[in-house]
């Protein structure tokens, strides 16, 4: 499995720090969607889904969190703990996210609009659908 974690642009001097990123020059889609997860309880997982489509950035924007990444033959964790970096989600990918620390915010930049067609979201049902796209 490739690990697409990309440090963004960051200006940074002695008041402080700006972190920029460009649709389609930076990352590879125009984003149609952002979402934050926040006031996240303790030792709470969220996730437990993979998209048929979707592209997404994870970048946890304040403190830090572990992604999990599925991709029906090997697993990956993958943890996010700096506001100037992102993690590609692409399609076919079963995600769960963990470990968030107190007060933590993960931010979403997404390349569709909220479908929830586009949502696999029982675990044997990815295993087959990852199935059925490796015999195409
Ligand atoms: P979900 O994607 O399951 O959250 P997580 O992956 O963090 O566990 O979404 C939770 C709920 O919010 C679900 O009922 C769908 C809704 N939702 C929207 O309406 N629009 C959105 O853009 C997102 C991401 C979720």
């Amino acid at each position: 499995m490739k690990i697409v974690k990309q440090h963004f642009h960051t200006n940074k001097n002695d008041t402080g720090s700006l972190t920029f990123l460009e649709a389609m020059r930076d990352i590879p889609f125009m984003v149609k969607r952002i979402y934050y997860i926040y006031d996240i309880a303790k030792e709470a997982r969220r996730g437990f889904h993979a998209h048929k489509e979707l592209e997404q950035y994870l970048i946890c924007i304040h403190g830090e969190c572990t992604i999990l990444l599925d991709d029906g033959s090997e697993v990956r964790e993958v943890n996010l703990n700096s506001p100037s970096e992102g993690l590609y989600v692409g399609p076919g990918m079963w995600r769960e996210m963990h470990a968030f620390s107190h007060g933590a915010v993960l931010l979403v930049l997404a390349s569709e609009y909220y479908d929830e067609n586009d949502y696999i979201r029982k675990y044997q049902d990815f295993c087959n659908y990852i199935k059925e796209m490796a015999k195409k």
